[in-house]
């Protein structure tokens, strides 16, 4: 087997023929599987079958049904159940040309990069395929602060949040991979150095159907950006600081509008826990939910820690500074950092604690942990 080409696919019948013929029209005489990670909620597993027994190629449906990690875990999983070390990663709705795969197995195969990466903002690619001018600048502007984030890993990669490339499977350990939401280029580039290589292409418009790029997806990629550069406890970090902001301009707003301050002060309060606990579970804790039993569990439990928190730090603090004689801003200070610190902990290895079986349970409460040592 020469390479595997691996398409992850949500709800995209209509491409699947066009795709499977041009991609195998692209490689002739080169010994190809074309591997589909479904998690359609439509007709989409039903075409794909129909179109494998018609091939040219040999064609392989993996579909999940309890998807988990979105795009990027659809990947991670047709990686694994490649039968070439070389994968390419393509879209399913013929944006990205599968023409081009010919070039970036021949650019693999001169043996000196890990992956080789499709590029629209290399000379000579072009991304007129996306789909209106706000797309174009989130596209931009993410590619840069992506850049500023991992100058040198990055440094070879002018399309870092590309969703066409070549990887070399022997050059990273795939259980390593983290795969939250669309990017999933850069979860690979980001944990180690990578050999990168590059080929131009241009991005095209949509075959048939709809983009499933949406506002949470990009919420999820500036998570996964401060996970990977800085560890999830800081986007534990970032949520609270948000949400201490919010709480602000919350209890402001209402006494703004006449509305009594103890009032408001509850209402924002609440609003906050609220919101906070929703980050988490969407966002910082993601990968970690479907394991660690009912959601409301989690939130009782998080609810819970916010109470016996503030009844045991308004007696620290006055032990700090009627006591050991600490000023009282920096006894403050103190009070809150370790506040944070435990409530990371606390969510981390007790909230968002894996139930399943006792190793399960151990290997995943090391996880967050080793996230913070590769960070
Ligand atoms: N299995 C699976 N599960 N596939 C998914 C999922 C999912 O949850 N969500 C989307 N897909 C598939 C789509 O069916 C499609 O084949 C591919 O992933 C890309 O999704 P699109 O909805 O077409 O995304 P896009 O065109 O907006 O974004 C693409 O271009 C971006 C660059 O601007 C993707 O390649 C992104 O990764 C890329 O960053
Ligand atoms: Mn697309």
């Amino acid at each position: 087997m020469d390479l595997s080409v691996i398409v992850p696919t949500f709800n995209e019948g209509p491409n699947v023929a066009e795709l499977v013929r041009r991609t195998a029209a692209a490689l002739p005489g080169r010994a190809i599987e074309i591997i589909f990670v479904d998690d359609s909620s439509d007709d989409t597993p039903d075409i794909i079958r129909a179109v494998a027994a018609q091939a040219l190629v040999p064609v392989r449906l993996i579909h999940r049904d309890h998807p988990q990690g979105g795009l990027g875990g659809a990947v991670v999983e047709g990686i694994r159940a490649a039968a070439s070390e070389f994968c390419v990663v393509m879209d399913g709705d013929l944006q990205h040309p599968p023409e081009v795969i010919a070039e970036l197995l021949a650019r693999a195969e001169v043996g000196d990069a890990d992956v080789v990466v499709a590029s629209r903002y290399t000379e000579g690619g072009t991304s007129d395929g996306l789909a209106n001018a706000v797309r174009t600048l989130v596209s931009r502007g993410s590619t840069l602060l992506t850049k500023a984030m991992f100058p040198r890993k990055l440094h070879n990669c002018s399309d870092p949040m590309t969703g066409f490339f070549l990887l070399d499977r022997r050059s990273l350990d795939v259980e390593s991979l983290r795969p939250r939401g669309f990017k999933i280029l850069l979860e690979i580039l980001a944990r180690k150095q990578m050999r990168v290589a590059e080929v131009p292409f241009s991005f095209a418009p949509r075959f048939a159907g709809e983009s499933k790029a949406s506002f949470s997806q990009g919420m999820r990629f500036l998570t996964q950006l401060t996970m990977l550069r800085f560890g999830r406890m800081s986007a534990f970090a970032v949520v609270g600081g948000l949400g201490a902001v919010a709480n602000l301009l919350i209890t402001g707003g209402l006494t703004g509008l006449g509305v009594q301050y103890l009032v408001a002060s509850v209402i924002a309060s609440v609003l906050t826990i609220v919101g906070n606990f929703l980050a988490l579970e969407y966002l910082v804790f993601a990968d970690m939910r479907a394991e660690s039993g009912l959601m409301r569990h989690r939130f009782l439990k998080s609810f819970t820690f916010n109470g016996i928190e503030a009844l045991v730090r308004i007696p620290l603090l006055w032990l700090l500074v009627s006591e050991a004689h600490f000023h009282v801003v920096i006894a403050t200070a103190l009070t809150l950092l370790a506040a944070f610190v435990v409530r990371f902990v606390y969510h981390a290895l007790v909230v968002y604690a894996p139930k399943r079986s006792r190793s399960a349970k151990i290997a995943a409460i090391r996880e967050p942990l080793e996230d913070e040592l590769a960070a």
